[in-house]
C-alpha cells in the first residue's frame, strides 16, 4: 500500500492542523509546508497584526499565494481555517489528497485556547467559532476526501486515522470518499 507524496490539511481552527501536519509528515517521510507560517514569513509580521495593519483581504491574497506555492513540491499541506472558503484555494484542491480534520467546539477550545492569536475569534470566541463552523462545514466535507475526528483522540491515533484514511484510497476499490470513526 502506498500513500500519495502530497496531503492537504483542512479544517476548523483548533482541529489540530498543525500539529497533526507536522507527525503526519514525519511518519510519510515528507515536509510540512504550514501556510499560515508561510504568510508570516513573507509579511514579516503573525497572522493577527497583518489583519489589524493590512486587513482581512491582503492576508487572504499572502495565503493564496502560499497555498499556489505550497501545491506545487510534494510534501503535506497544512492550511488555514479560513483558506477553503477562497473559491480559488477550493478550485486548487480539486486535485488533491485532501484530510478534513473535523473538531467539536469543546475539543477545539481545549486545543486553542482562544488567546488572542486569531483575529477572526477575538470577540466571544466560542459563538464565533461555531457560526464559522456551521458556515464551512459543507465547504469542508466537501473538499475532503477523508474525514478524521480529531477529539479525545492523542496525536498518534490521529495520525494513523490519516495513513488509514489515504491508505484505504489508494487501493482499486477505494471509495471516491472515506471517513474514520471517532
Ligand atoms: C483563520 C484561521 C487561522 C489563520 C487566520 C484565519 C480562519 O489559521 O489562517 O487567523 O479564517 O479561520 P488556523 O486554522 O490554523 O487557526
Amino acid at each position: 500500500m502506498t500513500v500519495p507524496d502530497q496531503v492537504v490539511l483542512i479544517g476548523p481552527p483548533g482541529a489540530g492542523k498543525s500539529t497533526t501536519g507536522a507527525r503526519v509528515a514525519r511518519a510519510l517521510g515528507l515536509e510540512i509546508l504550514d501556510t499560515d507560517a508561510m504568510v508570516e514569513q513573507r509579511a514579516g509580521k503573525p497572522v493577527a497584526d497583518i489583519f489589524v495593519e493590512d486587513g482581512e483581504p491582503a492576508f487572504r491574497a499572502l495565503e493564496l499565494e502560499a497555498t499556489r506555492s505550497a501545491l506545487g513540491t510534494p510534501g503535506v499541506v497544512a492550511l488555514g481555517g479560513g483558506a477553503p472558503m477562497q473559491p480559488a484555494i477550493a478550485e486548487l484542491l480539486a486535485d488533491h489528497k485532501v484530510v478534513f480534520l473535523d473538531v467539536t467546539i469543546a475539543h477545539a477550545a481545549k486545543r486553542i485556547g482562544f488567546d488572542g492569536s486569531r483575529p477572526l475569534l477575538a470577540v466571544n470566541p466560542r459563538a464565533a467559532w461555531t457560526k464559522m463552523m456551521g458556515e464551512r462545514r459543507p465547504t469542508y466535507e466537501r473538499l475532503g476526501t477523508v474525514r478524521v475526528d480529531t477529539g479525545d483522540r492523542t496525536p498518534e491515533e490521529i495520525v494513523d486515522d490519516v495513513r488509514a484514511g489515504l491508505t484505504g484510497l489508494t487501493g482499486p476499490t477505494a471509495p471516491a470518499r472515506a471517513a474514520v470513526p471517532s
